[in-house]
């Protein structure tokens, strides 16, 4: 299985032809590496809430390659008149898919879509995080959320690899971050959604020193990394 990190909380799981992004932040992130159009053979975008610096790209991605746009319900009712492939779950909803299953687990946090014509709020529903059950490979994507109790009954999931954010104001800080991967208790711990603004200016390197319970892989911007 390959990960690659684009930035934010925006990844890319390749595991034996399928390719998933997950939050793609792109065209509207300074600082991520790449176009839309750079990423290849696309199967499956998943959009942990309708905040912009999640649903990003995420319409234009899955035209590009007519992937399976995956979401909760109510961002795939705002998604569906723009684009068919969609598929909406909820939290708590576990399903199977030629992948294997997913599973949308809770998140603390809002997901109201900024309609980009009137500037409004529409509703987006809540917030959620995705476990990817992959043939050999468990993967957690927190979304955008507080650490929260409900976090221990991933413990359960025998998660791999759990991807968190650390960068506070928004989200959990890197303090909450900690803890929630003793909640997780996943093998290895990715650190996202943090340097991209100013109010998330982080140091990885300090969410790393703190885990205790499993390996922190760092990515630097772009990077790929390769799990056996
Ligand atoms: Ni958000
Ligand atoms: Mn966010």
């Amino acid at each position: 299985m390959k990960i690659t990190y684009y930035g934010h909380s925006c990844f890319g799981i390749q595991h034996k032809g399928f390719h998933f992004v997950i939050d793609p932040y792109i065209s509207g992130n300074a600082i991520c590496p790449i176009c839309v159009d750079d990423i290849q053979d696309v199967t499956h975008v998943l959009v942990t809430h309708g905040h912009g610096d999640h649903f990003g790209d995420a319409i234009e991605l899955a035209r590009l390659h007519d992937a399976l746009i995956i979401c909760n319900y109510e961002i795939a009712h705002y998604v569906r008149p723009l684009y068919k492939n969609v598929r909406a779950m909820h939290v708590g909803g576990r399903s199977e898919f030629d992948f294997g299953r997913l599973k949308m687990t809770n998140a603390t946090h809002g997901s109201d879509i900024l309609d980009p014509v009137s500037h409004e709020l529409i509703c987006g529903g809540s917030a959620c995080g995705f476990i990817i059950e992959l043939s050999d490979y468990k993967v957690y994507h927190a979304g955008d959320t507080g650490v929260m109790m409900d976090m221990q009954l991933l413990k359960r999931e025998n998660i791999d690899i759990a991807m968190v954010p650390i960068g506070g104001n928004f989200t959990m800080d890197i303090e909450d971050a900690i803890l929630a991967v003793e909640f997780i208790s996943p093998k290895i711990a990715i650190p996202m959604h943090y340097k991209t603004f100013d109010v998330i200016d982080v140091e990885p390197d300090d969410f790393k020193s703190g885990v205790k319970n499993c390996q922190v892989d760092i990515y630097e911007l772009g990077e790929t990394k390769e799990y056996y």
